[in-house]
Formats: structure tokens, sequence, C-alpha cells
């Protein structure tokens, strides 16, 4: 398995797994957007894509938008590896921050972002549709905010 920067090659596989895993899946054109801009890593096994990391920047902020996983390749250290990566990258461009939102039931997800350093830094009541549900805000810090020692 090895990280790399997502390219027009990977998004039907990225688009597919998006649909596999999310009940408002980004379509490869949206993911072809982002080509070049933020920090959009694939994780690829075999030379195929199996999961992927996106995250837009604004300035020193990251956002991700979406970690997903292919259902046959879960539990082997993908989205692990895939957020280190982005952590390095967000270092090299020396980002404040990485922030995200995620499903309050969604245990798996957050036990990963736990473990990756993202704490939880408040809540988005009815945030998500289909079903509704809270979103967990969870936010890397990987600079201290302005004013604070
Ligand atoms: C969440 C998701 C991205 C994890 O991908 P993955 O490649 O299977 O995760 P990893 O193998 O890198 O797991 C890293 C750690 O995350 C946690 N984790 C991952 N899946 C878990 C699960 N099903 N239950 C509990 N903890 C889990 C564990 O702490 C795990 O470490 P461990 O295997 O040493 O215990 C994957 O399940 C997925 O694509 N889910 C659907 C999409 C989704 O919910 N994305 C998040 C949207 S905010």
């Amino acid at each position: 398995m090895r990280v790399t920067e997502m390219r027009a090659s990977h998004l039907d596989a990225l688009a597919a797994i998006e649909r596999a895993c999310f009940a408002e899946p980004w379509s490869a054109d949206a993911l072809r957007e982002e080509l070049g801009r933020g920090i959009f890593l694939t994780a690829e096994a075999d030379g195929a894509a199996v999961g992927y990391v996106g995250c837009q920047t604004v300035l020193d902020e990251g956002y991700i938008t979406n970690v997903a996983v292919s259902p046959g390749f879960r539990r082997r250290g993908a989205a692990r590896a895939l957020l280190a990566e982005l952590e390095t990258r967000a270092w090299a461009q020396e980002l404040s921050f990485v922030t995200l939102e995620v499903r309050a039931s969604n245990d798996a997800a957050i036990a990963l972002y736990t473990g990756a350093g993202y704490v939880p830094v408040g809540r988005r009541k009815n945030f998500y549709r289909a079903p509704v549900e809270d979103a967990v805000l969870m936010t890397l810090f990987l600079r201290e905010p302005e004013g604070q020692v």
C-alpha cells in the first residue's frame, strides 16, 4: 500500500468508493475539481485506488472533506496512512490546524481521528441528512492559536 497525490486516473475508483460509503457521495467530476488543489491523497494497493482523504485549504487552515476506504480494504491501516501523510503535508504547508466534521455515531471514524491526534472541539446539531444526525467537530492543532502561550 502506498499513498500518493490524487490523480485523474484515480477518480472513477474513488467515486465508486464514495458511493459505497456515503448517502450523498461525491462524483468523479466533483473530485476532478479538486485536482491540484488543497491536499487530496489516494491510497493505492497493487496499483488500484482503495481509499482517499480530501483536505481543502484556505490560507493556513485545512478542512477535511472526506476520508473513505473501500469496504473490502478496511482495517489494514489505509486511513491511518492517509492521515499521517496529510499531517506531514499540512506541516510542510505551515497549516495552523486541520479540522473536520464526523457523524456522532461514526465510532470507527472517531476512533481513527482520535488515534491521529484530532480532539473534539464542538458539535453541530442536525448537521447531516439521510439520516439526520449531529456532527462532532474534531481538530488537529498544528500551531498554538494566536495570543496563547
Ligand atoms: C473510517 C474509515 C475511513 C477507516 O478506514 P480504515 O482504513 O479501515 O482504517 P485503519 O485500518 O487505518 O484504522 C486505523 C484505526 O482507526 C480505528 N478504526 C478503524 N475502523 C474501525 C472500526 N470499524 N471500529 C473501531 N475502530 C476503527 C482503529 O483505532 C484503527 O486502528 P487499529 O486497526 O489498530 O485498531 C473506514 O471505515 C471508512 O471508509 N468508513 C466509511 C466512510 C466514513 O465513515 N468516513 C469518515 C467520514 S467523516
